[in-house]
C-alpha cells in the first residue's frame, strides 16, 4: 500500500473542511437575516408612527399624536439595538421605507395596534429570540426581548386611545420612553428602565 494515499485523504479532508468554514463564514447566520428583518420594520415603524402623529393632531387629537411620537421614540431604541448587533457582525444595516396610506386616527391605532404590533409581540419577535437563543448571540436576544416587551405595552396604548378616542383630544400629553430598549409608559415608573433612565416625549 502506497504511503501517499492517507496523506492525500489528510489533505482532501483539510480542503473540504476549509471550504465548509468558509461557506458557513460567508452565509448570514438566521439571526443576522432576522436582525435586518428587525431593523427594516422599525425603521418603517418608527416613519409611520410620526406621519400618523401628524394625522393625528390635524384631526384634533393632540393626546394620540403625543402617543404616536413616543412609539415612534421608542422604534427609534429598537432600530439603533437591531443597527449596532448587524454591525457587531460585520454587516450594513438595511432597511427600505414604504409609507402605508395614511387613514383615520381611529383606522391608525387600530391598525397599528392589531396588525403591526400585535404581530411583533405574539409572531415575530418570539421566533427571533428563539432563533438568537439557538445561534448564541446575546446582544441580538436583548434587542428583540426589549423591543418584544415594548410592543406589547404599545399595542395597549393604541387600542385604550383608539376605544377613548373622544378623551383624546387636547394634549400635548407626556409619554415615558426608556432610553435603552425603549419601553413605553402613560405613567412613569423610571424601576422598569435599564438604570432607571428614560425620557419624556410628548
Ligand atoms: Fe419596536
Ligand atoms: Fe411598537
Amino acid at each position: 500500500m502506497s504511503k501517499r494515499k492517507p496523506m492525500a485523504a489528510a489533505l482532501l479532508s483539510l480542503v473540504l473542511a476549509m471550504s465548509v468554514a468558509a461557506r458557513a463564514a460567508s452565509q448570514p447566520s438566521e439571526t443576522l437575516k432576522n436582525l435586518q428583518a428587525a431593523y427594516n420594520g422599525e425603521s418603517n415603524a418608527h416613519a409611520k408612527y410620526l406621519e400618523f402623529a401628524k394625522q393625528a393632531e390635524k384631526e384634533g387629537y393632540g393626546r394620540v399624536g403625543s402617543l404616536f411620537r413616543a412609539a415612534a421614540a421608542a422604534e427609534q431604541i429598537h432600530r439603533t439595538c437591531e443597527a449596532n448587533v448587524v454591525k457587531e457582525m460585520g454587516a450594513t444595516p438595511e432597511a427600505r421605507i414604504n409609507l402605508p396610506p395614511i387613514k383615520s386616527t381611529e383606522q391608525n391605532l387600530e391598525e397599528s395596534a392589531n396588525k403591526g404590533e400585535a404581530y411583533e409581540r405574539d409572531t415575530m419577535y418570539p421566533r427571533f429570540i428563539r432563533q438568537a437563543r439557538k445561534d448564541g448571540s446575546k446582544a441580538a436576544e436583548q434587542c428583540f426581548e426589549w423591543a418584544r416587551a415594548a410592543e406589547a405595552e404599545h399595542f395597549k396604548l393604541f387600542k385604550a386611545a383608539a376605544a377613548n378616542l373622544g378623551q383624546m383630544t387636547g394634549g400635548p400629553e407626556s409619554y415615558y420612553v426608556c432610553k435603552e430598549g425603549g419601553y413605553t409608559m402613560a405613567k412613569l415608573d423610571p424601576a422598569k428602565c435599564p438604570g432607571g433612565k428614560y425620557e419624556e416625549v410628548k
